[in-house]
């Protein structure tokens, strides 16, 4: 390790705040009626404190911009501040610091207070030692004095920042800097400045830090349930969350995925009875498979993203297995590749009876082949996932599915980042 103490800016630096401030300042210069200026001047509102923005932007005397700042907090407070999202790559940069035994501080110029909500909202907390912005009585703070604040004595020590007022806050405070190119700040004025380091992106950052860094392998995730158990659903909200805490996530569906295993797909859930025999049909499942793995899982899992993918080889052992009547074993066969290459990190079983995710479902109005394969053939399912979660409860978490959409997701999302986060 190049330095035992790494200082991070916030803003622009580790996260992407700059859908929730521009939001929040076009609602601030509507309800003042006030013309809201050109993109090119708002993107100059993402870093200095506002009251300075709106008088050097808006023309607004302090008392207007102080109004505007009330205006702003409006909505900013109550939600506002969730429109944000860490950068890709920040999180593995974080951990790795704390791996190799580094401090980690955030200096910024964003309230002490929103900043901290912010860090734990987005899961940064565990990676940080100390953070350090603006008291509620202090209007603003110097950048130098903020790093101050957290510098620990006798540790050799960095400022990472993306504008020319973290270089500067940097070198004032009497320590080295790096340049993050990702962020709002205009690079050639960080240039100007001479920063210690420059990086492009936060990869580039961990190599520069950490020697012989390699960003870590990804994982693969599968959600798995009976027809109607809203799965798809709570898999959609998990890469949601996922995405806004810096994790690269690619969803993905089983059959299907890829445009070869989708047009599988359509022939698969046919609206028409195709007179398909259920060898057939397991043998579709398995050869999609085989081609979304190819084209879509491995690669993204290789390139150190998180795959969630909603059905996978479960679904084949369930329904063609144990519904259809093929067996375990054979299903296994046919799937074998699939097995021995892309073996799913974690799967989670959203449970719920088939009655009830029936009841959910209501009266689709036209089923496809297999929605129409009837009654028993469900409840089989249902069934048959309760066998296999009891045959491998390593691999496979039951997460209880009933209760409201936002009861489960906390569920599920728990589960998950348990697995991810690690
Ligand atoms: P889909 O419309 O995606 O349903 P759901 O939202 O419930 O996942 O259809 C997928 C259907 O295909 C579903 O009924 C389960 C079935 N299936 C199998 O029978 N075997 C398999 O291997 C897979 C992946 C799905």
């Amino acid at each position: 390790m190049l330095y035992d103490a790494v200082i991070f800016d916030l803003d622009g630096t580790l996260t992407d705040s700059k859908e929730g401030i521009l939001t929040c300042t076009r609602y601030a210069l509507d309800k003042m009626n006030w013309p809201v200026p050109d993109e090119e001047t708002l993107q100059k509102f993402l870093g200095p404190p506002l009251v300075d923005s709106f008088m050097r932007y808006c023309g607004m005397t302090e008392e207007q911009g102080r109004t505007g700042l009330d205006y702003y907090r409006e909505m900013y407070q109550p939600g506002g501040w969730k429109m944000n999202a860490v950068y890709p790559g920040i999180r593995e940069l974080l951990k790795e610091l704390k791996k190799r035994g580094a401090y980690v501080a955030v200096a910024t110029g964003k309230p002490q207070k929103n900043s901290e909500r912010i860090v734990e909202y987005f899961g940064l907390s565990p990676f940080i030692d100390a953070l350090a912005g603006p008291g509620e009585d202090e209007a603003h703070a110097d950048k130098k004095d903020l790093i101050a604040r957290v510098l620990p004595e006798g540790k050799k020590a960095i400022m990472i920042g993306d504008t020319a007022g973290d270089v500067k806050g940097g070198i004032d405070a009497g320590i080295d800097t790096m340049a993050a190119e990702w962020g709002y700040g205009s690079n050639a004025d960080m240039a100007a400045l001479r920063p210690t380091l420059t990086a492009k992106d936060p990869r580039e950052a961990a190599e520069l830090l950490c020697p012989g860094y390699k960003a870590p392998k990804g994982a693969f995730l599968t959600f798995e349930g009976v027809d109607g158990c809203g799965k798809t659903t709570q898999m959609k909200l998990c890469a949601e969350r996922l995405t806004s805490m810096g994790y690269t996530v690619v969803t993905t569906r089983e059959p299907g995925g890829c445009p070869l295993s989708e047009q599988i797909r359509g022939m698969l859930l046919s609206k028409e009875d195709n007179g398909m025999c259920a060898e057939t049909e397991a043998l579709l499942f398995a050869g999609a498979r085989a081609q979304h793995i190819h084209d879509v899982i491995l690669p993204a899992v290789e390139a150190g993203k998180i795959v969630l993918c909603d059905r996978f080889i479960d679904s084949s052992m369930v329904y063609q297995g144990a519904a259809r009547g093929l067996g375990y074993d054979w299903v296994r066969l046919i799937n074998r590749a699939a097995r021995e290459t892309c073996a799913p990190d974690r799967t989670f079983y959203i449970r719920m009876s088939h009655d009830e995710a029936l009841r959910r479902r209501g009266a689709a109005s036209q089923l496809d082949r297999i929605e129409r394969a009837g009654e028993t053939f469900f409840s089989e399912t249902e069934k048959a996932y309760e066998r296999l979660c009891r045959e491998e409860p390593g691999r496979i978490l039951s997460i209880d599915g009933n209760g409201t959409i936002g009861e489960v997701q906390q569920r599920v999302f728990a589960a998950v980042l348990n697995e991810i986060d690690r």
